[in-house]
């Protein structure tokens, strides 16, 4: 089949392509369950790792051929997708039997299909600092060959400081969860960031928030098979059964480390400092560019 690289167009204010809005209507019609889990992220942020560890907590103790035969995104639909080369996200996660089940967005909140407010659900958001989100996401749409050209890295970044990217601008996206996690109880707001700080810290406040109660034991495995070189060599985490995806061009999972480091950034607990990293950028000092 051959893959086209779509057009990216305005959507209802939000910078989109076909393949997240052609079953739009379907999207929003979704009924969720009151014990659905969404993880939502602005793309790559950390969705996958996150995912894993939410299926590996839910489902790791069953069977181990879920996690050995079954490729994430297809334990973890992901809602929105209307791809050319799968089932749609919609039709995949209607025919998940598991219970959570776990389901997978990038859609900002607003867009957001409103069952999953009606139910109650429980929603788990990540976020990244700008900087290697964007850089994630360039060398992301070079190999992804079902998102539009990144073109040049200047370019990119220009376009991604002016919110043209799959999916919208960074900055609303993790503002806008950012403000309903002030409402909305049953969102947990993570960061990338401290996950890589303290993987096994950041699974106990997930536990926590979900109500499961893994043993030691069981904490210490799924630590353990979540590192990023654990999961970089695992084909059911690493994307490499994709056949949208060019490794030849990039890996899927790349670096899974946090570049920015200064003075400024040593604590990141709150978006607050993501926020500012991202205006600074924003301010155009020059430096942007250059550090990558
Ligand atoms: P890099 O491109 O910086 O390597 P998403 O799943 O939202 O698409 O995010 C992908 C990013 O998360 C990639 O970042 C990937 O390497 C990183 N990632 C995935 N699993 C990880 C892990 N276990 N540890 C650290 N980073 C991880």
């Amino acid at each position: 089949m051959e893959l086209v690289r779509p057009e990216l167009f305005d959507f209802h204010g939000v910078a989109m392509i076909k393949y997240f809005t052609d079953n739009w209507e379907n999207i929003q019609n979704f009924q969720a369950r009151p014990d659905d889990i969404l993880i939502a992220t602005y793309p790559k942020a950390g969705t996958t790792w996150v995912s894993n560890i939410l299926d590996l907590l839910y489902f790791g103790h069953m069977s181990a051929d879920r996690q050995k035969t079954i490729p994430i995104y297809n334990r973890v639909p992901f809602l929105e997708s209307s791809l050319p080369t799968m089932d749609s996200g919609k039709e995949l996660a209607d025919k998940l039997q598991t219970s959570p089940r776990l389901i997978k967005t990038h859609l900002p909140v607003l867009f957001v299909p409103k069952s999953f407010w009606e139910q109650n659900c429980r929603i788990v958001y990540v976020a990244r600092n700008a900087k290697d989100n964007v850089v994630s996401f360039f060398h992301f749409d070079r190999m992804n060959l079902l998102h539009p050209d990144p073109k040049d890295w200047s370019s990119f970044l220009q376009r991604f400081m002016e919110g043209k990217m799959v999916f919208g601008s960074w900055y609303d996206h993790v503002n806008g969860w950012w403000q309903k996690k002030q409402t909305y109880e049953k969102l947990h707001y993570m960061l990338f960031e401290d996950m890589i700080e303290d993987t096994g810290r950041e699974i106990d406040k997930l536990c926590s928030f979900l109500g499961v109660s893994p043993s030691a034991e069981e904490k210490e495995k799924i630590t353990g098979v979540v590192q990023f070189d654990e999961m970089k060599k695992n084909p059911m985490a690493n994307y490499s059964t994709c056949a949208a995806m060019d490794f030849k061009i990039s890996p899927f999972m790349r670096k899974g480390m946090v570049m920015v480091r200064n003075k400024h950034m040593q604590t990141l607990t709150e978006t607050g400092l993501i926020l500012f990293y991202y205006r600074q950028g924003k301010s155009g000092t020059g430096r942007t560019t250059s550090r990558w």
